[in-house]
Formats: C-alpha cells, sequence, structure tokens
C-alpha cells in the first residue's frame, strides 16, 4: 500500500510526499512509515485508487434521477456496487461496478438514453492522490504571510511597534465589517419576515474587536419574541377562528410549520437552513450540523467569500462578546497582545481547529487566557469579572440563563489600570506566567481572578451528582468537564471552554509557552538585530525546524550539582572557594565529561576548537544572554530565576542566572581541556566545546556484553565502574562492525543556575549522521553520562 516512491531524500533527511512531512532520519522516517497516519493514508488512496479503477463517470442527469434509477440503467452492463451523485447539482454522478470489465462494456455503447435523458459516460480521471492541508490552519499559508511581513517587522524599532504592526496588518478593515454588517443586515430582513420579530445578532470574532481577515461571522438568531409571537397570534387565531392571523400573516406563512415553544433546536435550524438556501442571494453550501455542543447552521457567501454559522438559544456569546469588547475598550493593550499571542499560537499549532471541532485551543479560550494573565499581572492591568460586576449600575444588571452576566457597558466606568508595563514585557510575561502555571491543580476563573483549587471542583460535582438524585426534577446547570486545562467562562461558570483540549495538546501549550520564555529572555527578542536579522517577533513566530539557529538539530544533556554525592576532596576545594564555588565545579564536570566520551565510549576527540556552534554562532550565545534589566520589571516575578545581568566565566561559559560573578577563580583562564580559550568572534564568550567522532554503536547491547564481562572476569573489575564501562566499550568496538559513515556530534557545556539549581547543560548536535543512528546515541546519552560523570566525580578521577 505504502510506496518508495512517497519517500524523497532530502538535504535535511527524507520528506513524505503523501503526508507532507519531513523526518529527519532514518528511525524516525520507520517509524512514521509505520504510524497511523501514513497507514491510513495509504489505505485510502489504496480504497480510491480501487474505487476509481471500477468506475465510470457520467454527466446529462438531471435532479429528479434518483441513485436507483442509474443503478437499474447501468446494470445491464455489469454488476452496480455503488452510485455517488453530485446531490446539489444533480449533473453528473459516478457509477461503480464490481468488475473491471463492466467499465468497457459501459463505455462502448455508442448511446446511453435513460428516462429521456442523453447521458454521456467517460472513464474516470486518474488523479494523484494528495493530502489537502485544510485551509484555515494551512501552515504554508501562515508561513507565505510571515516571510511576506518578515521584513517589515525586521524593520521596526522596538517589540511593541511589531505588536502594534501584527494587529494592523490582521485586524479586520472597515470594508470588512461594513460588508459584514450589510449582510447581517440582509439577513435580518429575511428572517424577520419568516419569524416575526426575531433578532439576528453578531457575535464572535466579527465584532469582539479581535477579528481577522478571513474570520467567520457568527450569528445568533434571537427568537425569543417570535415565540412570543407566535404563542398571541395562536391564541387570537383561537378567538377569531381560522384563517389569519393578527397582522394578517396568512396561515400558510412558513411560521405555521413549526411550533418554536415546542420544535428541537434542530428542528429550528432546518427551517433556518431552508430559508437560507432559497431567499439569500449568494449564499451556498448551506447545512446543520446537529451534533455540534450548540447546534448551528454552515453557510458561505460566495462573494464575500464568507464562512457564516447561525445558532440560536446562544445569548450568552452575544454578552460574552460584549464583555471582550468591554475589555478592549478599558485596555489598549489587550489587542495587540491578542493578534500577537493568536498568531504564534497559529503558528504553533496551538490553537484554532479547522473543522471547529478538535483537541485545540479555540480563539475565544485563548482571549480568555490572556485576560487571566492579564488580571494576575503586579498591579493588575484588568480587572476581574466580579470586579466589574460591582463597577456595573442597577440598570446594568443583566441574568442569563441563570448566570449573572452584569458589567458596565462603557469602559469610561472602570477606572484605568496602575500597571505600566510595555507590550514586550507583557508578552514575555504572559509566556512565563503559563510556561509556570499549575494547570494539572487549577480551575481559572475569571470571575474571581485566581486559580480555583480542583479540589473544589472534584467535590462540588459530587454535590451536583447527589442533588440530582434527590431533586432529579429540578433544574440544573450541568456540571463542570474538567480536563488537562480548565479554564472556566467569566459568565457560564459551568462551562469550561478549554474542555475539548486533550493532555497532549495542553502539555504542547505549557512547552511552547516555555520555549517563548527562554527566547522572550535573549537579547534577540528584545533588540532590533543591526545587521537585519531576524529578531522581536518574528523568531516568536518562526515554526518548528525553520528556527536558524536550530537548522539542525540540537538536544540537551543537564548534570546537575548534586553536593552530598561529591567526594570530600571535592567538596571541600569548593567549600574553599565559597560563593565562586561554582567555576571548579564545572571545571571538572567539563573533564569528566570529556573522559566518558574519549575514555569511556572511545569517541575520537577532534583538537578542542572551542568554537560556538553552528553558522549562527554568534546567535547562539546571544541567544543564552540574558538582559534581565527590562523585563526585571515583570509580571509575576517571571523572570525571578535570573537574578543579574549574564555573567561570563573566563572560562567561556555563559552562566545563566548566577548571583556572582565567576571571575576569581585561580585557574580562571584555564579551558577544561587545559588550554586557553581563544577569545569569541566579535568579543562574544566561547563555550566549551566537543568535537567527536563514533565510529560504532557502543550504545547497543551493552548490558549483555556487561554481564559477559563480569562473568568472564569473574568479579567486577576493582573499584571504579569506569573500567568495566571502558571494557564494554572495547568488547564491543572490537566485535562489531564499524558504521559505514561516521557519526560526528558536537558537544557543548554550559553553566546555568543560580544557587539552587546550578547544572551544566550540554547540548549535543549531529553534525555528520549518514547512518541516522544519532537519535539512538542521544538517548543513551542522556542516561548513561550523568551517571557516568557522577562517578568520574566521585573518584575524582578529574583528569583523564
Ligand atoms: P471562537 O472560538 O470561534 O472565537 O468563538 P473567535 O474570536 O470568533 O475566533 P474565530 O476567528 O471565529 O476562530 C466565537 C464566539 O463563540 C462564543 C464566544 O462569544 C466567542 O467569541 N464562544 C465560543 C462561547 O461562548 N463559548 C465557547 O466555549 C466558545
Amino acid at each position: 500500500m505504502s510506496s518508495d516512491s512517497d519517500i524523497k531524500t532530502t538535504p535535511r533527511g527524507f520528506h513524505c510526499t503523501l503526508c507532507n512531512v519531513n523526518l529527519p532520519n532514518m528511525p524516525s522516517l520507520d517509524q512514521h512509515v509505520k504510524g497511523r497516519k501514513h497507514q491510513t493514508l495509504s489505505t485510502v488512496r489504496a480504497t480510491r485508487k480501487t474505487q476509481e479503477d471500477h468506475s465510470v463517470f457520467v454527466s446529462g442527469i438531471k435532479p429528479d434521477i434518483s441513485q436507483t434509477d442509474l443503478s437499474e440503467y447501468f446494470q445491464q452492463f455489469g454488476t452496480v456496487s455503488d452510485v455517488i451523485m453530485d446531490k446539489d447539482k444533480g449533473v453528473y454522478a459516478i457509477v461503480q461496478f464490481g468488475e473491471t470489465e463492466s467499465i468497457q462494456a459501459a463505455l462502448s455503447c455508442v448511446e446511453h438514453q435513460m428516462k429521456g435523458l442523453k447521458l454521456r459516460v467517460k472513464p474516470r480521471e486518474k488523479k494523484d492522490f494528495k493530502l489537502i492541508p485544510k485551509k484555515k490552519n494551512d501552515p504554508q499559508n501562515l508561513q507565505q504571510f510571515l516571510d511576506r511581513i518578515k521584513p517589515e517587522l525586521c524593520q521596526l524599532v522596538s517589540v511593541d511597534a511589531q505588536m502594534q504592526f501584527v494587529l494592523e496588518r490582521f485586524q479586520l478593515g472597515d470594508n470588512e465589517k461594513k460588508a459584514r454588517g450589510l449582510l447581517v443586515q440582509l439577513l435580518q430582513e429575511v428572517f424577520v419576515e419568516f419569524f416575526p420579530d426575531s433578532q439576528i445578532l453578531p457575535f464572535g470574532s466579527s465584532v469582539n474587536t479581535f477579528g481577522i481577515h478571513s474570520c467567520d461571522l457568527d450569528l445568533f438568531l434571537d427568537l425569543e419574541n417570535t415565540k412570543v409571537f407566535q404563542a398571541r397570534a395562536k391564541s387570537t387565531t383561537e378567538q377569531a377562528g381560522e384563517g389569519m392571523s393578527d397582522d394578517g400573516r396568512s396561515e400558510d406563512s412558513i411560521l405555521s410549520d413549526i411550533d418554536l415553544s415546542t420544535a428541537s433546536p434542530a428542528e429550528v435550524l432546518e427551517l433556518v437552513a431552508t430559508i437560507l438556501k432559497r431567499c439569500v442571494p449568494s449564499v451556498h453550501k448551506v447545512h446543520v450540523v446537529s451534533s455540534a455542543r450548540l447546534p448551528v447552521v454552515k453557510f458561505h457567501h460566495r462573494e464575500l467569500n464568507l464562512q457564516g454559522d447561525i445558532t440560536i438559544n446562544n445569548k450568552l456569546a452575544v454578552r460574552n462578546t460584549r464583555f471582550l469588547q468591554l475589555c478592549s475598550g478599558m485596555e489598549d493593550r489587550l489587542r495587540p497582545l491578542v493578534y500577537t499571542i493568536r498568531y504564534w499560537a497559529k503558528q504553533k499549532e496551538l490553537a484554532g481547529n479547522p473543522s471547529g471541532a478538535g483537541p485545540l485551543l479555540n480563539n475565544y479560550a485563548l482571549t480568555l487566557l490572556i485576560i487571566f494573565f492579564l488580571q494576575n499581572c503586579e498591579p493588575p492591568v484588568l480587572p476581574t469579572v466580579d470586579q466589574l460586576k460591582d463597577m456595573a449600575c442597577e440598570e446594568e444588571e443583566c441574568v442569563i440563563e441563570g448566570w449573572n452576566c452584569t458589567f458596565p457597558s462603557q469602559p469610561i466606568a472602570v477606572p484605568p489600570s496602575k500597571n505600566t508595563q510595555d507590550l514586550c514585557t507583557l508578552l514575555a510575561g504572559f509566556f512565563s506566567f503559563y510556561a509556570k502555571f499549575d494547570f494539572a491543580s487549577s480551575v481559572i476563573s475569571l470571575r474571581e481572578g485566581r486559580a480555583l483549587p480542583i479540589t473544589d471542583f472534584l467535590s462540588q460535582n459530587k454535590e451536583d451528582e447527589a442533588m440530582q438524585e434527590e431533586q432529579p426534577t429540578k433544574p440544573h446547570h450541568p456540571r463542570t468537564k474538567l480536563g488537562p486545562l480548565n479554564l472556566l467562562d467569566p459568565f457560564e461558570l459551568s462551562h469550561n471552554v478549554a474542555g475539548n483540549l486533550n493532555e497532549r495538546s495542553q502539555r504542547s501549550l505549557q512547552r511552547e509557552c516555555q520555549e517563548a520564555e527562554k527566547y522572550c529572555r535573549s537579547l534577540q527578542y528584545q533588540r532590533k538585530s543591526t545587521k537585519g536579522k531576524s529578531w522581536g517577533l518574528v523568531r516568536l513566530f518562526t515554526p518548528h525546524g525553520d528556527v536558524p539557529h536550530t537548522k539542525t538539530e540540537q538536544l540537551t544533556i543537564s548534570i546537575p550539582f548534586k553536593s552530598a554525592s561529591l567526594p570530600e576532596g571535592l567538596r571541600n576545594q569548593l567549600h574553599m572557594a565559597g560563593d565562586d564555588f561554582r567555576l571548579p565545579w564545572f571545571q571538572k564536570v567539563c573533564s569528566a565529561v570529556e573522559g566518558v566520551l574519549k575514555t569511556v565510549l572511545k569517541c575520537h576527540l577532534a583538537p578542542s576548537t572551542n568554537a560556538v556552534f553552528g553558522d549562527d554562532s554568534a546567535d547562539a550565545a546571544e541567544e543564552m544572554e540574558t538582559s534581565s534589566a527590562s523585563l526585571k520589571s515583570s509580571a509575576n516575578d517571571s523572570f525571578d530565576s535570573v537574578e543579574s545581568q549574564n555573567e561570563t566565566s573566563p572560562l567561556g561559559a555563559v552562566v545563566v542566572g548566577a548571583k556572582r560573578s565567576l571571575s576569581s577563580g585561580s585557574d580562571a583562564s584555564v579551558s577544561p581541556q587545559g588550554k586557553k580559550p581563544r577569545l569569541a568572534r566579535r568579543g562574544r564568550p566561547e563555550l566549551p566545546q566537543w568535537v567527536c567522532v563514533q565510529k560504532h554503536i557502543v550504545w547497543a547491547g551493552r548490558r549483555k556484553v556487561r554481564r559477559e564481562l563480569i562473568k568472564d572476569t569473574d568479579s567486577r573489575p576493582e573499584g571504579s565502574c569506569m573500567e568495566l564501562e571502558s571494557q564494554v566499550t572495547a568488547y564491543i568496538t572490537e566485535k562489531e562492525p564499524e558504521l559505514k559513515d561516521p557519526l560526528e556530534f558536537k558537544v557543548q557545556a554550559q553553566m546555568v543556575g543560580g544557587t539552587e539549581s546550578t547544572k551544566v547543560v550540554l547540548r549535543l548536535e549531529p553534525s555528520s549522521d549518514q547512518t541516522g543512528v544519532f537519535h539512538d546515541f542521544f538517548h543513551f546519552l542522556e542516561a548513561f553520562l550523568p551517571k557516568m560523570v557522577e562517578t568520574l566525580l566521585q573518584k575524582e578521577v578529574a583528569s583523564v
């Protein structure tokens, strides 16, 4: 089913043309080909091919021709297994036969006459099977857009200016708003003809001040007044006898078909769909989706190229749209933040479910997350919903479906925020806030402006259940659907607006926030590049695999500072160094890492270059740097781990978050390899680095060899695991064949963290991995390296 022709070799690995994905190496390619997506698409393709090979294309039919008519007619050429008709237009059909021979029979018939129609029968067009990306979230479109705006973004002077630019480029234009307004007006005129006194009200992105060019038109058809009208008309008609209602409407008005007080939402929406199809010009693709949480009629407006959704029973959405409008009115910084974060979330595939349903955040939920963060800034940028309620006057009181939806109608009623942070800082603060947020145990409440303990909801749900059992007839709100991310609607307090998220999407959200937080600490986020390089939002928006400094994969392994497991001698040594203990410890760790690579794993180490990674070496170093100054005042102690400006150890390592300078070490000018480090290009610090070559798969089958070696020598090599491990490697290199293309990789050491969290971070990057084994080797090293380093440090075998 899957064919080799689906896989193309690229400079970066492989590309699967069937699924349109890039795979970095053989193991991931192998995994992909065996995976569900590839297998499903292969099956679908095979099925399509079979269908193509067994069917003919029939045109010249009319809408009144049925599948049965066609099936009966074509039976004369062979068994008909299926007839697929183009229902909307009624102009063509696909007739599928059980045997391929029937196709020839049908095609060789000179004239096809059926029910007075002359049918045209043609072979099926052979189309290449292609995965069509879903349009709304098409990463290619998003990428093209980013490519277009990139030069302009890079020219701007600050992140704040970039955010304003994003807002201007995305927001709905006046003409678009006008066109939407006219369509709403037209729909209102049409619907009121059929549903007297009804109102059609837009909500969502078209009117909530966060709309983008292609956003949907969400509409609420309010039939409350129509129900009253209908009830009144019914009683008048009953009193006056059959015939006309009180406004002279004829009995055969569409309304007489349905009793709104008893009809189901699906029935009403079917009626709405019929009206749309028959009475609104340019509207097509009308269909009812009754399985949604709120059943909806979907349509498309051809001229405006606009997707529309009409719901009934959705008063709360109109009200929460008013709330979002109020928030924008109160706080000018909200819109640029929302547009920026929405675009970031789309690029990272965190938000925007293309078909409406899916496991990602919807835009409403994402906007609420931003508002919640702003409520939690210090001082707050936005008030809580409860505070807003207290600011409203009596006339503004509003209760919908039992939920209190009171807030002031005008922003002027709300005192301005005392928070003066700029957009750049708030954006970084947002990422930092959610990077650390304890999603597992919290329920986010914009109402109270705080995270509520999830345990409150577990018991509340139980209480609800008990109450329902006791009083089954009493109306009750459905219980909150708890999930990996719990975000309560500000008004409908039992509704988790992120209830659709799965574990994976919640984890991706947090991971992306952590990544973004890290990036926001770098100078590349905060400062315009003088060399015209990508900076600020451009790098933040760049999707995975496209970030310049991660052109090739980089993976990290951490070696934490564990004073308790250090040998006494070394502990004393570090104690003597006082607050400057990190430098000698870092040197010992670097020596041990070198020992493990060289002696234990028999990697060939190229002479130390002390050059930093990749082409973007300067960027990599720059990225490590922190300018806490502009961010220190950030909300919520977002950057509390960064307590001082960067400090550069004379060793060449950039120390992130260290409290004191490491420059006082006695052997401060010595590199881990015992060499004086060269001065970095452009005066930048260099990070210690090893360039390694491994010719054998020394990570595979170690346990077995180890067991055998212990048995052979009848005891563990004396005193040290290092010797045993070195023997294991030697055994493997002797017995196993060499790799056809040796694996080449770089390891770079960097010390990070304050007193509590000092650690050495080793960044690994393959420079040549023709055989695709780097990933396996890395996974082995992840566990092996820290253990071995600890052993080496314990034995004080610091210089190997
Ligand atoms: P969306 O998530 O579609 O947001 O919800 P949006 O801002 O309109 O974004 P796009 O451009 O269409 O994707 C639309 C509206 O639906 C209501 C809110 O009023 C929201 O503004 N809604 C959505 C809810 O009331 N509850 C929900 O859980 C989701």
